[in-house]
């Protein structure tokens, strides 16, 4: 069978006029950057990129090697192609303004270069998510300075979004807004196929991931959902669920994209905003996962509504098939 590749679909798209030769040719530079990521992530101890870098991010999280490898791969790609007015990423502290000596496109990206990076060690996928904004421009169409203010924008303004798995295989989802397409590196060409077109969530499912570590700290609504799910057969569901935990972002939501499920970090008393970022990790995935027909919420709040107000915020996070995100709100709302 003959896939198409992530640049013919992207040609396709440009000519039917929905992105442009920029954005085009930003989503192509970033694809690249993940294809190299994922050899450098399958050199495993080769190479001396595993262990800890010796540092800490903005977050105060330890860093591994390949985090800071990771983030300077999607730096170096992307600083200097005419696209981007200013990158910022999960492990930088201030965005970074396009260097005055390349020219300056009208994009914004955001990204988190290895998610799920404490997996590393024990050979369990992880992953690059990425999200791009317009950066504003004054009414008299002059840019906006692309300082922080200027990516505090909805999840609604994206105007792409993807991620990358590096597992098994080497996936990428990528959405323009018209549906969630998903792609599998062809390690023989090394091009990224087609390999799932348009992807569906089916709106119901019996299966939820959630960290179970944190029940003690849950809110009521999320602490019902799940023991209704834990009843199965014998509660009010009727229904057995299964449970599945990867605790890498990316791969649980690409187990929601590819059969179903609703993937939860809710906020809690621990973490009281929710522990993933709303710029980097949320608001992709929530972009994603909505135009794959899902839904993705605070709890009760659309996540791609939600005003930032700082550039590393977190958020509580409930997504995927419509129907229990839908129940897991209704609990909220009673
Ligand atoms: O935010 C990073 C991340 O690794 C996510 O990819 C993942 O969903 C979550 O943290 C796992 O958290 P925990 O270690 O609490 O299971």
């Amino acid at each position: 069978m003959r896939y198409r590749t992530l640049t013919q679909f992207l040609i396709e798209r440009e000519r039917a006029g929905r992105i442009s030769p920029d954005l085009r040719l930003l989503i192509e530079t970033i694809a690249r950057a993940c294809k190299a990521i994922s050899t450098r992530v399958n050199k495993g101890p080769f190479g001396g990129g595993y262990g800890l870098a010796g540092s800490e991010n903005v977050q105060g999280e330890i860093q591994k090697k390949l985090d800071v490898l990771s983030n300077e791969i999607l730096l170096e790609a992307n600083e200097w192609g005419g696209n981007l007015a200013a990158l910022v990423s999960e492990e930088m502290e201030d965005p970074r303004p396009i260097p005055t000596h390349y020219p300056r496109g009208q994009y914004l990206l955001l990204f988190d270069p290895l998610d799920g990076s404490s997996n590393i060690d024990v050979n369990i996928s992880v992953g690059t998510i990425f999200s791009v904004l317009r950066c504003p421009t004054a009414p008299d169409g002059t840019p906006h300075e692309p300082d922080e203010k200027a990516f505090l924008q909805p999840g609604r303004n994206q105007v792409a979004a993807g991620f990358a798995v590096y597992g098994p295989t080497t996936v990428l989802v990528v959405t323009v807004g018209d549906g969630a397409w998903g792609f599998t590196l062809d390690r023989e060409t090394y091009t990224f196929a087609l390999t799932h077109p348009d992807i569906r969530i089916p709106a119901d499912t019996a299966e939820f991931a959630i960290n179970a570590s944190n029940m003690r700290r849950w809110e009521p609504p999320v602490k019902r959902y799940i023991d209704e799910c834990l009843a199965g057969k014998d509660g009010p569901r009727g229904k057995d669920f299964n449970m599945r935990w990867v605790a890498s972002m990316v791969a649980d939501v690409y187990r929601v994209l590819s059969r179903g499920g609703i993937f939860m970090y809710p906020r809690d008393a621990k973490n009281r905003e929710g522990r993933l970022r709303l710029m980097y990790e949320a608001n992709p995935m929530a972009f994603i996962v909505e135009q794959a027909g899902g839904m993705a919420t605070d709890g009760s709040r659309r996540i791609l509504d939600i005003q930032p107000t700082s550039l590393h915020q977190r958020v509580g996070v409930v997504l995927g098939s419509k129907n229990e995100v839908e129940r897991v709100a209704a609990y909220h709302a009673a």
